[in-house]
């Protein structure tokens, strides 16, 4: 049986189909060919990440599809009700990629609160000219310990994001309608744990008491934060948003940061993927990745394994 990993697929993955005796083709096929080339290759497995839509079309005309795959959480570039509906199974792997997510959120607020955002774009330009003012300018940073972490959100990716908070002292609030309370099990190195509980409280007290406000939600219909939410924080207050594009009001967050209301953010996703507004590219109070925060080797081979597990069960 014949796999088709559009968006790519780690080793681990490409390893384990083909020891299951499934011949696994890794080329890209441009969206408007899919349904020419799933049929003619009779591909009965169709994995993508988020680039590959898999809508109506594909779901209709191609019968030797037997299972869609997603590498990664959401599941917005597939018709997964109608897929299910023509008798497809569709899947993914939600819990791959937390801790590389809850990483790269880090990674953002260490650079914010160090200016290292501004710094690496401003070093090679000025590093040798200007090495003093930049010396001054980059002075003022702060520690994340001790602040508060705001999380809208606390399904997997918020949870590994406040493990990560709690090990570096800060206090972390969380606001999420469908969880009341979560109990966190923070593992070390030498397997020894401890638990922490978070009961959640509302999006209001949690804009109100945050330092940092991170986003973990899956995509919605409406903003998650605009004009009216970025009134309600703290002077000052920094936001990451390695959820998804939408969630944030991208207009909103500019005004907001022109305004000096919120001091710095970070985003790793966009409302025009993969053509960001240019008013974010080109803002010095935003840290920017162009949505990486899954792309890390362990993450990749988790989801690898993962798929090709669900695959083999599913058609063996
Ligand atoms: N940047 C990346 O590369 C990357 C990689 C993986 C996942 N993600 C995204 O991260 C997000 C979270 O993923 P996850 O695995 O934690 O999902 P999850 O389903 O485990 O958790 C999402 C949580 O959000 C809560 N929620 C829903 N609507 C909400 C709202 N309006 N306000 C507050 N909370 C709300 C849900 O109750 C749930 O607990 C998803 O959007 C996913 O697509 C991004």
């Amino acid at each position: 049986m014949k796999v088709l990993a559009n968006d790519g697929l780690a080793k681990s993955g490409i390893k384990a189909l083909e020891e299951a005796a499934f011949e696994v083709d890794l080329t890209t096929v441009a969206q408007e060919k899919l349904v020419d080339y799933l049929n003619s290759n009779e591909i009965s497995v169709l994995l993508v990440r988020s680039a590959t839509k898999v809508r109506k079309d594909i779901i209709d005309n191609c019968p030797s599809l037997k299972i869609i795959g997603r590498g990664g959480v959401g599941m917005d570039n597939i018709d997964v009700e109608y897929a299910r509906e023509k008798g497809i199974k569709v899947i993914n792997t939600p819990a791959a990629s937390s801790h590389s997510v809850a990483e790269l959120v880090f990674a953002h607020l260490f650079s914010m609160v160090r200016f290292l955002h501004e710094s690496n774009r401003n070093m090679p330009l000025h590093g040798d000219s200007k090495f003093k003012q930049l010396k001054k300018s980059y002075a003022k940073g702060i520690e994340l310990r001790g602040k508060t972490l705001g999380l809208i959100g606390i399904g997997r990716i918020g949870q590994a994001t406040a493990k990560i908070a709690l090990g570096l002292g800060m206090k972390v609030v969380a606001f999420d309608p469908f969880i009341d309370a979560v109990n966190l099990e923070i593992e070390f190195f030498d397997h020894q744990a401890v638990f922490f509980n978070i009961n959640t409280i509302s999006k209001e007290e949690v804009l109100e008491q945050a330092d940092f406000i991170s986003l973990h939600v899956p995509a919605q219909k409406e903003y998650v934060l605009s004009e009216q939410e970025f009134g309600m924080m703290k002077d000052g207050a920094c936001i990451v948003n390695a959820a998804r594009g939408g969630v944030i009001d991208e207009t909103a967050l500019v005004n907001a940061l022109e305004s000096g209301k919120i001091s710095k953010a970070a985003l790793d996703v966009f409302e025009n993927e993969p053509t960001p507004k240019i008013q974010l590219l080109m803002n010095p109070n935003l840290s920017l990745t162009p949505h990486i925060g899954a792309a890390t080797g362990e993450a990749q081979n988790r989801i690898g394994t993962e798929l090709a597990q669900q695959i083999i069960e599913i058609l063996n």
